[in-house]
């Protein structure tokens, strides 16, 4: 008999036993945390939070056009050598609504047109409300999206120009969600006149949208045209030949106004042909989208809202609530781009 050896195979089991529980446990912990990297977002959740968002950056920027503390300061000069001007109202709106929003989901990707020092205290920025009454009375049924696939785009003051020469109607607050690059989620708030727009596309529209604007493409057989003030001008003479010499021309600030404005039917169609960035598009194209209107850029494809880094849009922009073929081919006719009957 040797009990050596028997005792030695018992001490190799107990081993080899060790050894497998420590990978069991490494797993475990391994499966665990990707887990928590995979993290799934409620869409009504976000959606209410946007909601939330959105209104307090405008109480921010009311309340510093009310006190008159815009200190504004200039970022340069745009390309076309408008001034570009950034205010105390820019800068709060998007602490509030950027630390807001980070807070309730800090796994989601936000884009803002503003940024803010590193050293800011957050502090007191709570975080968005989860829940909002609109939303819970018009939306039935959630949808959870990977935190991955979402990204947030905010502009915490759109108008920036028209608020500083206090012309208030112009000026909105917006959050937009894209889910996989497509605008999904639109929130449009005026914090002046206190309204709020949003939309989810396919899902529900705010009680605010329900009631359809006259909507009528070529009222009189005239076009009318939104246009922004500080290039309408040139927009004009586009304009007038492409839809003839009776259009009217709307000069207006604020891409989130202008997209508003067609959606009410203030106008039938909003153009834009020079560069814009995407905060500034996005949550309007999801309310177009969601009340089946349309926007592309001036060479009619979609917009893409699902890299940070592809920020900027140089190839124009039109808005419509219906007839959106028409007016791109109509525009696209004075390139001189040979049109294919639709
Ligand atoms: C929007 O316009 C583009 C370009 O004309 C078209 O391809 C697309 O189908 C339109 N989308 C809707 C929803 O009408």
């Amino acid at each position: 008999m040797n009990l050596g050896a028997s005792v030695r195979v018992n001490k190799c089991g107990l081993c080899v036993l060790l050894v497998l529980m420590v990978v069991v446990v490494a797993l475990y912990k391994y499966g665990n945390s990707t887990e928590l990297k995979r993290e799934v977002v409620s869409l009504r959740s976000l959606l209410a939070a946007s909601i939330d968002a959105a209104e307090h950056g405008g109480k921010v920027v009311s309340a510093i056009r009310e006190a008159a503390t815009l200190h504004e300061q200039s970022k340069g000069k745009t390309k076309e050598g408008a001034n570009d001007p950034v205010t105390d109202g820019d800068i709060k709106s998007h602490i509030t609504m950027f630390f807001s929003l980070q807070k309730s989901f800090p796994g989601i990707k936000i884009i803002s047109e503003e940024h803010s020092l590193s050293d800011v205290d957050v502090s007191s920025v709570s975080p968005a409300a989860l829940l909002h009454p609109e939303v819970t009375a018009a939306v039935a049924e959630d949808q959870m999206v990977p935190a991955e696939d979402i990204r947030v785009w905010i502009d915490p003051l759109d108008a920036t120009q028209e608020y500083t020469e206090n012309l208030r109607d112009y000026v909105t607050t917006m959050v937009c969600v894209a889910v996989k690059g497509h605008p999904t989620i639109g929130v449009i708030h005026k914090p002046f006149s206190g309204l709020t727009a949003w939309a989810w596309v396919g899902k529900a529209v705010s009680p605010a949208l329900r009631q359809p604007g006259n909507q009528g493409a070529f009222k009189d057989d005239v076009a009318h045209i939104i246009v922004s003030r500080s290039h309408a001008g040139d927009v004009k003479a586009v304009a007038t030949a492409a839809f003839g010499a009776k259009t009217e021309v709307i000069p207006a600030g604020g891409a989130g106004y202008k997209t508003l404005a067609v959606v009410e039917g203030k106008a039938d169609a909003y153009v834009h042909s020079t560069a814009i960035k995407k905060w500034d598009l996005c949550a309007g194209n999801a309310i177009l989208f969601a009340l089946h209107g349309n926007m592309t850029t001036l060479a009619g494809t979609r917009l893409d809202y699902g890299k940070e880094e592809y920020y900027k849009n140089e190839e124009g922009v039109l808005a419509t609530i219906k007839n959106h073929a028409f007016y791109l081919q109509r525009l696209q006719g004075l390139g001189g781009k040979k049109q294919k009957a639709a």
